[in-house]
């Protein structure tokens, strides 16, 4: 009696007497041959409760849970605390929960339901042997220390990656193919230095806990030989996490072998990509989990470029530097399409703080050649990546490239705006709806000038001088697609082409 009187005083109003929810829970499912496993505790208090679960997905907090009469809803926390959580509702019937999320199915799918049945009262969080091996097996990284940067990437890294193209079909033939490529057809002259394989390159462990090539890599250290008498360097891929975003193995727990492995190897630099890394990392580690890295890379002695690949979260700008990155990406992955391409390059204000000599921000590798673009998407493509200093990895087939590619991709007069030694990353100067000037400071006084024009019709656009804190009287006006001096006068009025540029440089 006094039970049932208590607990309806912790009742809030309009609420029915509670279910009780507290306990252990477990569901399973079989999905294309592959076992998933959810394990809950639940704790109640009154009408309210809160829980933790652990799944093949990783590790989960719940929230705000609230049951009236058999009715539930709760939230799960996401792992960003910047990000909102996500909501679920469902209901309780003796040891069996059901629950799908709250928000209405996305056109007409309904949402996956979790049907939860109760194996224990314990609500000790006690996950079964099947899914133990998941948790974490670190301890709680700490906030970091600075470290000293590693004097690489002076100026924006340029080469080529294999992920645009060949996604999971990279291979050793085609990597020595590219190697040949990028010396005939004057990429590598022009600058592009790294050649790196991106994901799928990855074998298992060897019982000393090595990680291995699989079948498409047979050899990686003559493959590094290969490419460096090419007067080329060579990079990886590999990432935090367990796996990575191929499902394949990462360097979890093996970062100071993996490091030795990669510098045996002969590889100059390290793509490190976050992907599953939120199931053993909180959101407070993450700098930690990529300073460990730089740092088990810094122990190897070969001075090796490091990447992180962590789509911008939690302002990866403001540590990225500090963990020992010399750059980060700013996105999510980048497809070949002008939407794509011009919503990541359009939206890069705010962050050229962050860029100096040996840390760039990295809005993603380029999609030139690939075939999804107009010529003049491309040279916008070119153009802005230069202006923002970004890192310039060509992401196409260099063995099989038009003219037109070559010459986007070796303008350098273009690549000198930036790789230029001051190091600025570009910015906004002036916007009149669609039609945009982007401006870069260089380390002679000059300032490179971007007309970008991103409607559907061609226009024109007048670029004066005084209104972009350029000198009224410039000495000199050069036109780097053109590769031709203008007229040095006050103002440059020019018709430029829908989704065209008309890229400058004002001295
Ligand atoms: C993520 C990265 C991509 C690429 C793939 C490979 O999506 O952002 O650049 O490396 O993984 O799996």
């Amino acid at each position: 009696m006094r039970k049932l009187l208590v607990s309806l005083l912790l009742l809030g109003p309009g609420l029915a007497a509670a279910a009780d929810i507290s306990g252990s829970w477990y569901f399973e499912r079989t999905f294309n041959n592959r076992k998933f496993e959810e394990y809950y505790v639940f704790k109640a208090d009154g009408n309210k409760f809160t829980g933790r679960a652990l799944s093949t997905r990783g590790r989960q907090e719940i929230v705000n849970g609230v049951i009236d009469g058999n009715q539930i809803t709760f939230e799960v926390k996401n792992w960003d605390p910047s990000r909102p959580n996500t909501a679920y509702k469902g209901e309780l019937n003796g040891d069996e929960l059901r629950f799908v999320p709250a928000a209405p199915p996305r056109g007409n799918r309904q949402p996956p339901e979790t049907v939860l049945k109760r194996t224990s009262t314990s609500t000790e969080f006690n996950p079964p042997d099947s899914l133990k091996a998941l948790l974490p097996q670190h301890k709680h990284l700490g906030p970091i220390q600075p470290i000293k940067p590693n004097g690489l990437a002076l100026t924006p890294p340029m080469g080529w990656n294999s992920w645009n193209k060949f996604h999971r079909n990279i291979t050793d033939k085609i990597v020595r193919e590219v190697a040949d490529a990028m010396v005939s057809s004057g990429m590598r002259d022009a600058g592009y230095i790294y050649l790196n394989i991106d994901d799928t390159w990855e074998g298992g462990r060897d019982a000393n806990g090595n990680i291995t090539t699989n079948e498409k890599f047979p050899d990686m250290k003559a493959l590094a030989d290969y490419v460096h008498s090419k007067g080329l360097k060579i990079g990886i891929y590999s990432g935090p996490g367990r796996a990575t975003c191929q499902g394949l193995e990462a360097s979890y727990m093996h970062e100071e072998q993996d490091a030795k492995t990669f510098a045996a190897w002969g590889m100059d630099y390290l793509k490190y990509d976050w992907c599953s890394a939120s199931a053993v990392y909180d959101a407070d580690e993450m700098p930690g989990a990529y300073q460990k890295m730089a740092l088990a890379l810094r122990k190897t002695g070969r001075p090796i470029v490091y990447s992180l690949c962590q789509y911008g979260w939690l302002n990866v700008g403001e540590w990225g530097a500090a963990a020992g990155g010399n750059l980060w990406r700013t996105t999510g992955d980048i497809s070949d399409r002008w939407e794509s391409m011009s919503n990541i390059g359009f939206n890069q204000m705010g962050r050229e703080k962050y860029a100096g000599p040996g840390h760039w921000n990295d809005p993603d590798m380029l999609e030139i050649g690939n075939g999804g673009m107009t010529t003049d998407e491309y040279k916008t493509h070119m153009s802005l990546w230069c202006i923002l200093a970004a890192p310039l990895l060509a992401g196409n087939d260099v063995r099989n490239m038009t003219k037109e590619t070559i010459d986007i991709l070796t303008n350098k007069e273009v690549i000198a705006i930036d790789q230029d030694k001051l190091g600025k990353q570009g910015t906004r100067a002036k916007q009149d709806g669609e039609l945009e000037i982007w401006t870069k400071p260089l380390a002679d006084g000059a300032t490179a000038v971007g007309l970008f024009n991103r409607s559907a019709a061609s226009a024109k656009m007048t670029a004066r001088w005084s209104e972009l804190g350029i000198a009224k009287q410039p000495k000199s006006v050069r036109d780097l697609w053109q590769h031709k001096d203008l007229d040095a006068a006050a103002e440059y009025t020019v018709e430029v082409p829908s989704h065209g540029v008309v890229m400058l440089r004002v001295k």
